[in-house]
């Protein structure tokens, strides 16, 4: 299973499902560019994580393959995988499969540390079509998307 970014590039999709939900990882060939855990709560989708990598390490290739043959200090490339579209197609992953099997809504958490380092995130999953409630203190928040039913 694939899917891309709104660069139409491909990446490798691998699904985990269990009794009480799903995790799905992002392959960029053979680096991890972004991953996903949802969880079955009653009529609604929780989505416990959604993440894509801003500093993903790239296997070493070419010339600094060669450099570490010879004993030299290497390191691999860092990609950064957002605002390439990644996490919306993921998004879109998660809203396919909850409709698919029966969801009537995708809910999930802003977590303190994701709100910290991304203040604009619930504009983000607005833009997106979800009902954001961020706590007073501002340190967290529930978002919610209602799915329609079949027409
Ligand atoms: C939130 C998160 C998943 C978004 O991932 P992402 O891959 O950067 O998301 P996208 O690329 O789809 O969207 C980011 C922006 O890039 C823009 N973008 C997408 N493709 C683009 C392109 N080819 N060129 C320029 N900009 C582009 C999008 O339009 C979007 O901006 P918008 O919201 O104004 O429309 C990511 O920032 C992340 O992992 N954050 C840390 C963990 C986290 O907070 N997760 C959420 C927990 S609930």
């Amino acid at each position: 299973m694939n899917v891309s970014d709104s660069l139409e590039h491909s990446y490798q999709l691998q699904l985990f499902e269990n009794g009480s939900g799903w995790s799905a990882k992002v392959f960029d060939v053979d680096t991890l560019a972004g991953q996903i855990h949802c969880l079955n709560q009653g009529d609604a989708l929780f989505l416990g994580d959604l993440h894509v990598l801003r500093a993903a390490t790239r296997p070493i290739q070419g010339l600094a393959r060669l450099r570490g043959w010879l004993g030299l200090p290497t390191r691999g490339r860092i990609e950064n995988y957002r605002n390439r579209g990644l996490g919306s197609a993921l998004l879109n992953l998660v809203i396919n499969r909850a409709r698919a099997h029966g969801f009537r809504r995708v809910i999930g958490r802003l977590a303190p540390i994701d709100l910290k380092e991304d203040p604009k995130l619930p504009d983000w999953y607005r833009r997106r079509g979800f009902q954001i409630a961020v706590a007073s203190n501002r340190l967290t928040g529930d978002l919610e998307l209602v799915l329609s039913g079949p027409d």
